[in-house]
């Protein structure tokens, strides 16, 4: 679907990486050269029209952000660098505070590195608990596995919406919903689901969301922070400086700036938040429904197809994504990666930052194949000739 709105693929590549990074629709590099060119002037600190214009195209994006996941109030949509930076925000201004020594927070081995990591440097810091939710055998996180995690210890879930290796798709409203009973807060890292299925937050009721526009056509640097309305006075900076404070002495006396712009301190990537504004439209223009449809067709597709490649081995042949991980066997998944590069097609290899997955998976690298609905069943029948290729453990040595 809509391959001719992107330069890229006039290359001779198949863009097999999307979990990674998408492609960008000329529509992007086109907002973001006319910021650049004709109002490149600062956000939020001038009076005259330029300014005025970017404030106006800024805070419109926001909106757009807002809509896309249907979130009540601007205020609730906070901009960051990426999903990684999100997270931080979350777990440093509002858990920081609102833990205690002992608490637990509930992960899986399935998470990404920014959904780990800084759990664990906040246990080091106020002693709160790392815990993870046992997985099934497909790697998957079921409901009767959550319930047997929680303790009356539990303040937090932070979990993936869909994984960026096993590519499962999380019951994340009977989870939240089984959650809110107990009184226990809700992370939601949804860079890998953003751009594949349509979030609606109330209907979820999630406490925080994360995300990043690179993962869904938009820029790179700029990410999205959504927080309940109700939390929303309760999260502190964790970054300081320009553009949070509306006065100080220096006594050290200070007001700082209401939400949003409490938590977006200094000049932010003002290029990338209006560019981000046209993918926004962009994807509303494809329709999030017929995206989910599109890529599910294609996931079925290649399953089907890679299941008869010689010593395959795939790993998340039940998730519901359009991830799809493998490796050949006696084949290292890097130089798997560099072959299928002569053939211009384009995958991931290595731990793909779920480092602690190796515990799951018992292997440590894999190969990644992640759609979009710019790939092909044609794509994917080339993909499976050239690992269908008898000479292929030859040509790699
Ligand atoms: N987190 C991104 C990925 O899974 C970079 O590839």
């Amino acid at each position: 679907m809509n391959r001719d709105d992107f330069e890229l693929l006039n290359q001779d590549i198949i863009y097999f990486d999307n979990g990674a990074t998408t492609l960008k629709p000329y529509i992007l590099g086109d907002t973001i050269k006319d910021y650049y060119n004709n109002y490149s002037a600062n956000a939020h600190r001038s009076s005259y029209d330029i300014g005025l214009k970017v404030n106006e195209m800024y805070e419109n994006s926001r909106r757009l952000v807002s809509e896309f996941i249907n979130c009540k109030k601007t205020e609730q949509i906070v901009f960051t660098n990426n999903t990684t930076d999100a997270l931080n925000k979350v777990i440093f201004g509002y858990f920081r505070h609102y833990l205690n020594s002992g608490d637990e927070v509930l992960l899986t081995k399935a998470e990404h590195a920014s959904n780990v990591l800084p759990w664990f440097e906040l246990a080091d810091e106020i002693g709160i608990k790392v815990k993870y939710i046992e997985l099934d055998k497909y790697h998957k996180l079921t409901l009767d596995n959550l319930y047997k995690a929680i303790t009356d210890k539990t303040k937090v879930i932070s979990i993936a919406y869909i994984t960026n290796v096993v590519g499962d798709e999380r019951p994340i409203k009977s989870i939240i919903e089984y959650a809110r009973n107990k009184n226990i807060k809700i992370v939601i890292d949804a860079a890998q689901a953003i751009a594949h299925k349509r979030i609606d937050v109330p209907n979820l009721d999630m406490d925080f969301l994360c995300f990043s526009a690179h993962k869904m056509y938009g820029p790179t640097g700029v990410g999205v922070l959504y927080i309940k309305e109700e939390l929303i006075n309760d999260i502190k900076p964790i970054i300081f400086g320009g553009g949070m404070n509306a006065s100080f002495e220096f006594d050290g006396a200070k007001e700082y700036s209401d939400m949003p712009h409490l938590l977006e301190a200094g000049t932010p990537n003002i290029a990338g938040v209006i560019g981000f504004a046209s993918t926004i439209n962009y994807l509303n223009k494809i329709g999030m429904s017929n995206i989910e449809k599109y890529e599910l067709d294609l996931r079925k597709y290649a399953i089907e197809k890679l299941k008869l490649v010689n010593n395959i081995i795939i790993y998340n042949e039940n998730s519901e994504s359009g991830i799809i991980t493998f490796n050949i066997k006696d084949i290292f998944s890097e130089d798997l990666a560099i072959y299928l590069n002569k053939y211009n097609i384009c995958v991931r290899a290595g731990n793909h930052c779920a480092k602690i997955l190796k515990d799951e998976l018992k292997i440590k690298n894999t190969c990644r194949v992640s759609f979009s609905f710019y790939n092909t069943k044609e794509e994917v029948d080339r993909l499976v000739s050239v690992l269908n290729n008898p000479n292929i453990v030859n040509e790699i040595i």
